[in-house]
C-alpha cells in the first residue's frame, strides 16, 4: 500500500476535504493524526476508525502556536516522527472588499496563511524526510468570484509558500506541493451556497455544477486520492507544484465559441 506505516498529520480532517484525505490515507495504510478545532472531531474519528487502522485526533485551533507545538511533540513521542503533513484546514466567507472589515480579513489570513505557517513550522523539526501538501485553490491563483478577495489572497499566498518552501527543503528530501481544487462538495461549499442564496442554496450548487465541463462537483474521495499520490513516493520527482483538480472548471476559454 502506497502509504503503509507513514505517519500523516492532516489538519481540518473533521469534515470535508480533510475527512476525505484521512479516509483515503487510512485505506492506503497510513497512521493518521487529525488536528481540528471542530466539536465534530470525536464523531469523525469514530466513523473513520476501522479494524486494522490507526487514526487519532487533537482538538486544536491551528492559530494557537503553543497548542500546535504541543500536539507535534505528542506525535513525535508517540510515533517517532512525521512523514506527511497535509495543511488542509481553511476557512472561506464571502464579503465584498469595500464592505469587509479587518476582522474578516484577519480571520482568513490567520487561519489560512498563519495557521498553515504554524503547523508547518511546528511539524518540520520532526520530519526527517517526506512530503508536505498544502490546500491552495484555483480561487486566487487562477480564477475568482465576487466576494472572495480575502480568501483568494490567502490561497494565492499558499502557492508562494509552497514554491519557496520546496526550494528550502529539497536538501532535507522533503517535497512540498499544493493542491488547487475547483469546487469539491464539502460543508465549506454548502456555506458559500447559503451565503449566496439563503433561500435556495441547492440552486447555487446546481449553478456551480452547470459551469463545470464535467457537470458536477468533485468528491472528497477524489481529492483524497490526489493528496495520497502527492504524499506517497509515487510522486517522488514532483516538488514545488500546484496541481489542479477541478473537473475542467478552469478550462473553458469562452462561453460561446464551438461547433
Ligand atoms: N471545497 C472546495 O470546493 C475547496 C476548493 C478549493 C480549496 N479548498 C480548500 O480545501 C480545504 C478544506 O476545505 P473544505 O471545503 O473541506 O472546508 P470545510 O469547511 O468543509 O472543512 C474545513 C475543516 O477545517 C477545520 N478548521 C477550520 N478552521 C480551523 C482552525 N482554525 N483550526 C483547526 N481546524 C480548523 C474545520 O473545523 C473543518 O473540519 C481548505 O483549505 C479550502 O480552502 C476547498
Amino acid at each position: 500500500m502506497k502509504l503503509q506505516n507513514k505517519v500523516a498529520v492532516v489538519t481540518g480532517g473533521a469534515m470535508g476535504n480533510g475527512y476525505g484525505i484521512a479516509e483515503v490515507f487510512l485505506k492506503y495504510g497510513a497512521k493518521v493524526i487529525i488536528l481540528d478545532n471542530s466539536e465534530q472531531l470525536g464523531a469523525s474519528l469514530q466513523s473513520l476508525k476501522k479494524p486494522n487502522n490507526e487514526v487519532y485526533g487533537f482538538q486544536v485551533d491551528i492559530r494557537n502556536m503553543v497548542m500546535v507545538k504541543s500536539c507535534m511533540e505528542h506525535i513525535q513521542n508517540r510515533f517517532g516522527g512525521i512523514d506527511v503533513l497535509v495543511n488542509n484546514a481553511g476557512v472561506a466567507r464571502l464579503s465584498k472588499f469595500e464592505d469587509m472589515d479587518d476582522e474578516m480579513r484577519d480571520f482568513h489570513f490567520d487561519v489560512n496563511i498563519k495557521g498553515t505557517w504554524n503547523v508547518t513550522k511546528a511539524a518540520l523539526p520532526f520530519m526527517k524526510s517526506g512530503s508536505i501538501v498544502n490546500l491552495s485553490s484555483v480561487t486566487g491563483p487562477m480564477v475568482a468570484d465576487v466576494g472572495e478577495v480575502a480568501y483568494a489572497t490567502t490561497k494565492a499566498a499558499l502557492i508562494g509558500f509552497t514554491k519557496s518552501l520546496a526550494m528550502e527543503l529539497v536538501e532535507k528530501h522533503i517535497r512540498v506541493n499544493a493542491i488547487m481544487p475547483g469546487y469539491i462538495q464539502t460543508p465549506m461549499v454548502d456555506g458559500i451556497a447559503k451565503e449566496t442564496n439563503a433561500e435556495n442554496p441547492e440552486m447555487v450548487i446546481q449553478g456551480i455544477a452547470m459551469g463545470i465541463p464535467m457537470k458536477r462537483l468533485g468528491t472528497v474521495e477524489e481529492l483524497g486520492e490526489l493528496a495520497a499520490f502527492l504524499a506517497s513516493d509515487e510522486s517522488s520527482y514532483i516538488t514545488g507544484q500546484g496541481i489542479v483538480i477541478d473537473g475542467g472548471s478552469t478550462l473553458p476559454e469562452t462561453m460561446s465559441v464551438g461547433v
